[in-house]
């Protein structure tokens, strides 16, 4: 697999940083389609294609969070990111 997203040499990178950059890579397309699937959803005018479109969207978002909980498998600070921010209660900041 190529990509034009590389700013090192590829012989340069290791396995893991190289398999690091398809999950990044991935985890942009596919949020980068919810944002899409979402615009095209709201400005949809017939109300079976808009569910179609909204269907496809929430499917975007299972393969984006599966995107994330493999980076949080394999990238330790991901994890230890994740953990600190995902499901607590408060504020954000
Ligand atoms: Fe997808």
């Amino acid at each position: 697999m190529s990509s034009e997203e590389l700013h090192a040499p590829r012989e340069q990178l290791t396995a893991s940083t190289y398999a690091t950059h398809q999950a990044i890579v991935s985890l942009m397309e596919e949020l980068q389609a919810v944002d899409w699937y979402g615009q095209r959803a709201d400005d949809c005018a017939d109300a079976e294609l808009k569910a179609v479109l909204v269907h496809n969207k929430n499917d975007e978002m299972e393969h984006a969070a599966m995107l994330i909980e493999w980076l949080r498998r394999n990238v330790p600070e991901f994890a230890t990111q994740l953990t600190k921010f995902l499901g607590v209660n408060g504020s954000i900041a």
